[in-house]
């Protein structure tokens, strides 16, 4: 045998040593815990066979503990590139099965070297999260490796898209490299977030909770909003990542892939004639406005279950992607509160970011009154989102359906935002609050001395709504662009879109803006 072929057998052998990581006994506890390996999720994430690995025969430079005696290839982290519907991707994903994924300072040269990589040529970086965080025999060279990426987060933050799947144990710093990337998609019951620990939690407030009880899936989907989703299993979030991806372009350079569409774009919805209640304290499921006007009725929605008042997400409209936000009339009668407004905000800044246009459905009542929202500062996360509206200047299209008073009538998406074109439904309410607040407010100490009082708030209700609980009035004034008829809606949209797609606007040369956290 030549001696180079004696040396390409060398390297298949270390090839081959490499990709089984932590070894065998380690891969098959990975396995019986439920979860695949670094390598068998990229598998699953790219097309087949279009994964180049880098670095795999990258080592740890540490000596503390006796390391320098357990070395392996790699050292925890897979990393490189390939493609999704054939579309360049960077990924990496941690290795649970050496070092329980622990990151040293070469893991963490790894992952920077890739996105460094990815933010040069301009493509998403995902990164798949299963790690014991900071490798403690590393020291300081661990945190300082943490540090070199959520620097590099933060850079390639509104450049590339980032996306975090976090499919085991992310504690400790560790979690704001993920909080500081787009998405976070968990899985439910195998994947928990959290800074501290139960036991440390136990020790410093006195507290008994569980890890899922602390920072499972279904915690941050539902109560922090850390997650932006919750999947039930790895396979799930990985199908996942590719479909979202679908909706985004590669960088901000970029505008998102037009997909063919055989949805005709005139087509009526002949239903949302009549889907605004008589009452207007009866409910309808926005849900069923948006299926109905959006291409083949697809909606990707980001924060499912959290602040269920606002629902937020990706759909298309004849091809063109765009991000949704609609008042949800069915939870807290859609009002703004806290969670809602941060939620909206982050998402429309998402998508101003990428060049993905808006369509914003409005149904609001207002924002909600009481301690608990003002002492959480809903002043402060209100003008979060009207700023994010404010501040966007991709095409920003608005349909009012039914409410939309004081604040939030400004707030969402309004034409004094820069909104391009508001449309209103005929049912709408544009006005400074509710009729019957209204009422209360001009006509209150009337109202103590009159016989009937109940009649005399009614006439006035009556007044009221005539005057200022429909459209034409903000119509009158151009505020809105044209009053359509509901079921026509996704054509006007699509026209509204169309007209927008060489929209050029840009704001004021600035270092950074100020927005109010
Ligand atoms: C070195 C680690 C490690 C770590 C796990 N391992 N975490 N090695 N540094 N941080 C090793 C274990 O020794 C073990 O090695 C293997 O990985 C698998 O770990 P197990 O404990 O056997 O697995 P499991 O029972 O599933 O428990 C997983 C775990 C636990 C819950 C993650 O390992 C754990 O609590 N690890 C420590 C977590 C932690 O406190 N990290 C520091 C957080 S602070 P063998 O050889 O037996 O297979 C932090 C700061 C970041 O990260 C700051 C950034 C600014």
């Amino acid at each position: 045998m030549s001696n180079q072929v004696e040396s390409v057998k060398a390297l298949i052998q270390l090839r081959e040593k490499a990709r089984l990581g932590g070894g065998q006994k380690r891969i098959d506890a990975q396995h019986q815990k439920g979860k695949y390996t670094a390598r068998e999720r990229i598998a699953m994430l790219l097309d087949g066979g279009s994964f180049e690995e880098f670095d795999m025969f990258v080592t740890h430079r540490c000596t503390n503990f006796g390391m320098e005696k357990d070395v392996v290839l790699g050292d925890g982290v897979v990393t490189g590139y390939g493609t999704i519907e054939g579309r360049l991707v960077y990924v990496f994903a941690q290795d649970f099965t050496v070092f329980g994924g622990s990151l040293s300072e070469s893991f963490a040269m790894k992952i920077c070297k890739i996105m460094d990589q990815a933010v040069k040529v301009g493509a998403p970086v995902i990164g798949i999260n299963d790690s014991g965080g900071a490798r403690i025999q590393e020291g300081v060279n661990a945190l300082a490796g943490y540090a070199e990426i959520f620097q590099r987060n933060i850079l390639a933050s509104g450049v590339i898209p980032q996306i975090s799947a976090i499919f085991g144990p992310c504690a400790g710093g560790a979690v704001y490299s993920p909080a500081l990337t787009d998405f976070n998609i968990m899985t439910k019951g195998t994947s928990y977030m959290f800074l501290t620990g139960p036991k440390v939690v136990k020790t410093v407030t006195g507290e008994d909770v569980t890890q899922e009880q602390l920072g499972g899936a279904s915690v941050h989907a539902t109560k922090s909003g850390v997650a932006h989703f919750a999947v039930d299993s790895e396979e799930d979030g990985l199908q996942l990542i590719r479909r979202l991806l679908s909706y985004l372009p590669q960088n901000n350079l970029e505008e998102a892939p037009i997909a063919p569409c055989e949805d005709p774009i005139d087509r009526l919805e002949d239903a949302l004639n009549d889907i605004i209640p008589d009452s207007p304290n009866k409910p309808y499921d926005m849900y069923e406005v948006i299926g109905g006007v959006v291409d083949n009725g697809e909606f990707l929605e980001v924060h499912k279950d959290f602040a269920a008042n606002i629902i937020v997400g990706f759909a298309r409209f004849n091809g063109t992607a765009v991000g949704i936000v609609a008042n949800q009339p069915k939870v807290l009668a859609g009002c703004l509160d806290n969670n809602a407004s941060r939620k909206a905000a982050r998402f429309v800044r998402f998508c101003d970011a990428f060049n993905i246009p808006l369509v914003t459905l409005v149904d609001v009542p207002g924002f909600l009154p009481g301690t608990q929202q003002e002492y959480g500062g809903i002043i402060l996360h209100g003008a979060k989102l009207l700023y994010a509206y404010g501040e966007a200047t991709v095409p920003k299209v608005t349909v009012t359906l039914r409410k939309s008073y004081g604040g939030a009538y400004c707030v969402m998406s309004s034409k004094h935002l820069r909104g391009d074109i508001n449309y209103a439904w005929p049912t709408a309410e544009i006005a400074v609050m509710g009729p019957s607040g209204a009422i209360e407010v001009l006509y209150g100490k009337e109202m103590a001395t009159v016989p009937d009082p109940v009649k005399f708030a009614e006439e006035k209700e009556k007044d009221y709504r005539q005057a200022f609980a429909n459209p034409y009035n903000a119509a009158r004034y151009g505020y809105i662009d044209d009053v359509i008829e509901p079921r026509n809606t996704r054509f006007r949209v699509i026209r509204a879109l169309q007209q927008l797609s060489t929209k050029k606007l840009a704001n004021p040369p600035k270092k950074h803006d100020n927005l109010p956290l």
